[in-house]
């Protein structure tokens, strides 16, 4: 998968542009296209269905579909919920209704442990109870759903991947999170370490927790590549719909982080400490039994030191560019 986001991603588009890649990543032939444009928008519409109205898929023969696009940020999403329930889910029920109407076959969706809410002990299975606590997280349940029913009612089949909390970057130093005003905590520490911002925060400090502050389960962005590349196999070799999460089954407070980060960069960081965020639960941890079963995932990089030096390489890589 990285040498997929490295093609593709490796050039900065604008909204409007296509871009086509054909290759083979572990031995499977690919044909990738990513849209760049808003999927929410009638534009959009009509790059599903061309110009005659005719399903792409007939012209293109795509058979599934991957959904990232989203608006992420849980505090932003507590202040403006409808710019959430538009663009997550609307749009994503818009991108739904393209698929169908093309045929489809196979849907991975971006879904998030936000869905949890706030698991009891903090530890949420695929059939933990959900109770998102904020629209972020709602407002990808209500994509979870509408995909559930879609599937009931077409031939299309989903997987629903529920993100923990992805950090790192390509261990090769091609690719790595560029975007701006970036609010997870790792990309803060490290463009902190680098010198690119002040200092980095905390966000509560009172949680009941060890530390004291919030724990988190870390994936590496590789591995959660690699979970999408065995989701297609599951898909394309008849497996039937499934939610799973995907996440390591432990987690890292922020102060863990903090220090990993200083560990890699060889220095102290400079530490705030703040009120508690909105919508932000206090442990949140993956029981991933299912997806290692249904899937047969196995990580490679189950290392807090490698998910920070990889992270805290990239963004060394990014100063030299001047970005
Ligand atoms: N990063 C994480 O820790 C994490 C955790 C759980 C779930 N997720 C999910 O993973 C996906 C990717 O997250 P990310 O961290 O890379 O976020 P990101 O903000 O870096 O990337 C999201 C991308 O989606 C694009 N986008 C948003 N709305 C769009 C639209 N209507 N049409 C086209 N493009 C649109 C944005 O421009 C952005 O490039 C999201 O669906 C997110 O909910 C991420």
């Amino acid at each position: 998968m990285d040498s997929t986001a490295s093609s593709l991603r490796s050039r900065r588009h604008d909204a409007g542009q296509r871009c086509r890649w054909r290759g083979e990543i572990e031995g499977r032939r690919l044909l990738v296209r990513v849209c760049y444009d808003d999927i929410g928008s009638v534009q959009h519409r009509y790059y599903a269905l061309d110009e005659g109205r005719r399903p792409v898929r007939r012209r293109h023969d795509v058979d599934t579909v991957m959904h990232f696009a989203a608006f992420t940020i849980v505090p932003e999403s507590v202040e403006q919920p409808l710019k959430y329930y538009l663009n997550n889910t609307a749009h994503t029920r818009t991108l739904l209704e393209c698929c169908v109407e093309a045929g489809v076959q196979h849907f991975v969706f971006s879904s998030t442990a936000a869905v949890y809410g706030m698991p009891p002990g903090g530890v949420a299975a695929e059939d933990s109870p959900t109770a998102p606590i904020n629209p972020y997280g709602t407002s990808k349940l209500m994509s979870e759903w509408m995909l559930r029913d879609v599937s009931a009612s077409s031939p299309l089949r989903h997987v629903v991947l529920r993100y923990f909390n992805v950090a790192g970057s390509d261990p090769g130093g091609r690719i790595g999170q560029c975007t701006p005003q970036a609010t997870l905590l790792t990309k803060v520490a490290v463009e902190h370490a680098v010198g690119k911002r002040p200092h980095v925060s905390i966000f509560g400090t009172d949680y009941p927790t060890p530390d004291g502050t919030g724990v988190r389960d870390y994936i590496h962005v590789e591995d959660l590549a690699s979970a999408h590349l065995k989701a297609l196999d599951y898909l394309r070799d008849g497996g039937a719909s499934a939610t799973m999460n995907c996440g390591y089954g432990h987690g890292y407070s922020v102060r863990e982080v903090l220090k990993a980060v200083e560990r890699a960069a060889g220095r102290p960081l400079v530490v705030r400490e703040e009120p508690r965020r909105a919508g932000d639960p206090p442990v949140l941890i993956a029981k991933v039994d299912r997806i290692r079963e249904l899937l047969g995932w196995q990580p490679r990089w189950d290392d807090l030191d490698a998910i920070v030096g990889h992270a805290l390489a990239w963004e060394r890589r990014l100063l030299e560019r001047g970005a």
